[in-house]
């Protein structure tokens, strides 16, 4: 081979690494693509590759009676990898403008993807601002199980709300809408004067304006209220949300003094009040069971009866339809609230995890029931085993269609064994450990573990290490037998 050949080769071979490695030598930054998704098992275009979310800043003027949303992300990420371009998820609506560090940059769209080209590469460790300015009429995204998300109106057309489990954020914010990408929030929501918008976290304001001619002025009739709410605890984005509604807003305390902030549906106020009530007690009892609360405020959010065929544990302000009344809507409120601390605080690391979320939830309903009067933990267990529904409503669902840590598809990950033999795994570990280390354990994962993201094998690992027994035949059979579990 010649020489010159050779050196050339040489040459882009050293070039190749550099642009692999972020490192340019000199004073021009070779970045490359970040990638289009963060290759999840069940959602592998959700959140993208080579930055960080720190920081959303999202300013939404929402008109709720013509469905229209006009707004701004600014957006704070600090780059993995020198980028000469990068991805948002976002579905449907239109970007109108987007900047770099306040240079224009070049953007396009494919599916779900918005690809963000900067006028000049990124270097790796940069922190850098993307502002985008977006609108349209949001919509709903379809779930594979079928069920809705994204940005649905209220029944009646009384609002509407955002929510985001799985990837439904991508519907009302471009964003890295992965659950392993956890960033703070300022959530502005201005709507016209009369309607309340609640989302994450602690509202900072609540400003009267005269109408300035923006969508939400269309139903004001003229005036506007801009809502300024901040989550200053890290959030994954599929817990944010936003709700725009003539609610009734209650606010209060728990008894250790965590703001309370509940928004309620004017037709579901009444029959809410009595499971409401007890909120307090129940985030103070989850503070008991599983320690400190981890966030600075809590709350509810009830909408009107059928907006949502599910409840979501949104970041301090859970979100459901219709109000929780009797033994089963306390049972579904305190769900929710355990979540803060599984799911919300330790969060899946992919969304084949989504056990180590449901599967504690359900276990704090056993909880709660066992240290309430109600049926033990135990002999939940014991009813779901048998298919006892005297025990426990819930106890004739089909818990073992399939393993809870090995969901078939994605269409599973909110399916029945997910939920019920994930409880059931957690009850099989205190049966083997006994009260003491189990709650130990269950303890030590959510402070461990706070504020950030946690696998399966993370779990299992941790379980072993901290109690000190060898629990595989619990994870074997329960955790991931394709068989149904005898009694133990
Ligand atoms: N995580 C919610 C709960 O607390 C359920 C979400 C259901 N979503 C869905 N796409 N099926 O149980
Ligand atoms: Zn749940």
């Amino acid at each position: 081979m010649d020489h010159r050949v050779l050196r050339r080769l040489a040459a882009s071979a050293v070039a190749a690494l550099f642009a692999l490695t972020g490192c340019t030598g000199g004073g021009v930054v070779e970045g490359r693509p970040g990638a289009s998704g963060v290759r999840d098992p069940f959602f592998p275009k959700a959140g993208n590759g080579g930055y960080q979310v720190e920081h959303y800043d999202l300013d939404l003027d929402y008109d709720p009676v013509g469905g229209r949303l006009h707004a701004t992300a600014v957006i704070t990420a600090r780059a993995e990898q020198a980028l000469s371009s990068f991805n948002l998820d976002l579905s449907g609506l239109q970007v109108e403008r987007v900047t770099v560090q306040g240079a224009g940059a070049r953007f396009n769209r494919t599916g779900n993807e918005l690809t963000v080209r900067p006028a000049e590469d990124l270097r790796r460790g940069e922190v850098f601002r993307t502002e985008i300015d977006y609108g349209g009429k949001p919509k709903h995204v379809t779930d594979p199980d079928g069920s809705r998300e994204g940005w649905i109106p209220l029944a009646g057309g009384q609002g509407a709300v955002g929510v985001g489990e799985p990837v439904g954020s991508m519907a009302w914010f471009p964003g890295n809408h992965h659950p392993s990408d956890k960033a703070t929030y300022d959530i502005e929501v201005t709507v016209p004067k009369g309607y309340e918008a609640v989302s994450n976290g602690e509202l900072r304001s609540r400003t009267d304006e005269p109408g300035d001619g923006g969508a939400a002025d269309a139903a004001g009739g003229g005036g506007r209220t801009v809502f300024a709410w901040r989550s200053a605890e890290p959030m994954a984005s599929y817990l944010a949300t936003v709700a725009v509604g003539k609610f009734k807003v209650t606010t209060g305390k728990t008894p250790s003094g965590i703001p309370v902030h509940t928004a309620v549906a004017p037709g579901e106020a009444a029959a809410s009040a009595p499971v409401l009530g007890r909120l307090p007690e129940m985030v103070e009892w989850g503070s008991g069971r599983f320690g400190p609360y981890p966030f600075s405020s809590t709350g509810l959010i009830v909408l009107p009866e059928g907006t949502l065929g599910y409840a979501l544990e949104t970041q301090t302000r859970p979100v459901i339809s219709g109000a929780p009344t009797g033994e089963e809507g306390e049972a579904l409120v305190l769900h929710e609230l355990a979540h803060q601390w599984f799911g919300d605080s330790v969060s899946p690391k992919s969304w084949k995890d989504m056990w180590l979320n449901e599967g504690f939830a359900t276990y704090a309903e056993w909880l709660w029931s066992e240290d309430h009067g109600g049926p033990s933990a135990q002999q939940h267990f014991d009813a779901y085993l048998a298919g006892d529904t005297d025990v426990d409503p819930a106890a004739g669902s089909d818990w073992y269609a399939f393993p809870p840590a090995a969901p078939p598809g994605p269409k599973d990950i909110s399916g029945s064994p997910v939920y019920g033999r994930g409880a059931m795994v957690l009850q099989r570990i205190r049966q083997e450990v006994g009260d003491e280390k189990f709650f130990a354990l269950v303890r030590g994962w959510a402070a461990d573990h706070r504020h950030g993201n946690a696998s399966t094998a993370d779990f299992t690992a941790y379980a072993q290490e901290k109690t000190g027994h060898d629990l595989k035949k619990v994870w074997d059979v329960w955790l991931y037998g394709k068989e149904r579990p005898k009694a133990p």
